[in-house]
């Protein structure tokens, strides 16, 4: 025998029937964002490495530490995609999309990448269900975004969620920022870690999202973003905050939120639960001005977000994911001796009537084809017996009752609801 090989660390398989309720969440995602007027964009899962680098920044964890970076057989250096904006962008810019009535508004569902240390909710391949809108920097489109993810997560049955909400400014308020921060640092540098004193002339405020202790205390007496603001970025925040005011969303001004990758500017959010322990935050996002000038275009604005799917769906509420599992399959039993031949006949009349039907064809066993029924969820068993094949009626046992009835083959289709 040889020996068995394992997923690889971090990567899992999703097997069913909890497939079910991925592709349902994914449905919902696809209607609630289609109901938005947001098509699907499909980007490859391979890129140029010099892409994140460019767009996440390449003094970041997710680009300095957690990409999957190799050089292909012709020595180009490649990278499974640690995240989907940049690629979107960069789709964008090589299709000459502004061209295309704007905004563009897009999302993606997919596999991503980040060599991080596994744990619970944290995989090395994860799932993102993510949108993008591309071509309007008007505070009512970070509205909108907000909005419609807010209503995505409430059709899930998710409550009592609250948006985490900052700013990080535009260019201009963000070097102003630097500064200010870097003044309050330098004279403590040697009390940063390692990879901070390193980041204070890469990217000072990457030292914000550091995870060190040490660096924690010493950040909490540092001057913040929001101290640092000009009136355009003020403004465009406040007009933002007015909108999720109008409309009822739960949102927190959190002023130490400020994401870990570059590209942000103006709007930042993040969602966090509670049921995930420390890998908490199910959705990242925030607007990005200059990404698609940083990829070769032209000066066009940007407002996304990602849900880290498998979070997601670890902490979705019980109502949709029971709805999520359970099916309205009918099972088809030929009882023998009556050959398994008539089971698929009548199998195959119920599903022109557009009955979802599991066809007993192999183990016959009246006592294994109940078991498998009841495992797979069905609710009804319809069986033919020698008495029903001489008759012309069935025998149809509803396993949630208990029952059992016997009823002329031509009243089944109405009984079990078909052809709706
Ligand atoms: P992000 O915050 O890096 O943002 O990732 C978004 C979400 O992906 C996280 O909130 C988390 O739920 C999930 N996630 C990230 N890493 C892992 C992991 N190792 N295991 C499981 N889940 C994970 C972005 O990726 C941005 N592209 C979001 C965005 C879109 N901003 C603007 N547009």
């Amino acid at each position: 025998m040889g020996q068995r090989i394992q997923a690889v660390k971090g990567t899992r398989d999703l097997l069913p029937p909890e497939t079910a309720v991925w592709t349902a969440v994914e449905r919902a995602a696809r209607e609630t964002f289609g109901a938005y007027g947001y098509s699907e964009i499909r980007t490859p899962i391979l890129e140029d490495t010099e892409l994140f680098v460019r767009s996440v920044g390449e003094s970041t964890d997710i680009v300095g530490k957690e990409m999957y970076t190799f050089t292909d057989r012709k020595g180009r250096s490649l990278s499974l995609r640690p995240e989907s904006t940049a690629s979107v962008a960069r789709a964008f810019v090589q299709h000459g999309m502004h061209n295309a009535p704007l905004p563009l508004k897009v999302y993606y569902i997919g596999p991503h990448f980040r060599y991080e240390r596994p744990q619970k909710g944290r995989y090395r391949q994860f799932h993102q269900i993510g949108a993008e809108l591309l071509g309007d920097a008007g505070p009512q489109s970070d509205g909108e975004v907000i909005l419609m993810l807010v209503r995505f997560l409430s059709v899930l049955g998710f409550e009592g969620l609250v948006v985490q909400l900052n700013t990080v400014g535009d260019e201009e308020s963000r070097e102003a920022y630097r500064k200010g921060l870097l003044d309050y640092l330098e004279p403590q540098r040697g009390a940063l870690s390692p990879d901070s004193q390193r980041r204070l002339t890469s990217n000072p405020l990457r030292i914000l999202d550091s995870k060190d202790p040490a660096d924690h205390s010493l950040l909490e007496g540092a001057p913040q973003l929001r101290e640092f603001l000009n009136s355009e970025s003020r403004e465009h925040f406040e007009a933002v905050c007015g909108m999720l005011d109008r409309h009822g969303v739960a949102y927190s001004i959190e002023s130490r939120l400020v994401r870990g990758l570059d590209y942000y500017t103006r709007t930042v959010f993040e969602i966090i639960s509670e049921g995930l322990g420390a890998q908490d935050a199910i959705v990242g996002g925030g607007r990005y001005d200059g990404l698609i000038e940083e990829l070769g275009g032209q000066p066009l604005p940007g407002i996304g977000f990602a849900i880290g799917e498998d979070r997601l769906i670890d902490v979705l509420p019980n109502r949709f994911r029971e709805a999520a599992q359970t099916t309205s399959l009918v099972s088809v039993t030929a009882v023998p001796p009556v050959p398994a031949a008539e089971a698929l006949i009548l199998a195959e009349q119920l599903r022109d009537e557009n009955l979802p039907i599991l066809a007993e064809l192999a183990d016959r066993s009246l006592k294994s084809a109940l078991k498998r029924a009841h495992r797979a969820g069905v609710k009804w068993v319809v069986l033919i017996g020698e008495q029903e094949q001489e008759n012309g009626t069935v025998a149809v046992r509803d396993l949630e009752q208990g029952s059992q009835e016997t009823m002329p083959r031509e009243d089944l289709v109405s009984y079990l609801g078909g052809s709706r």
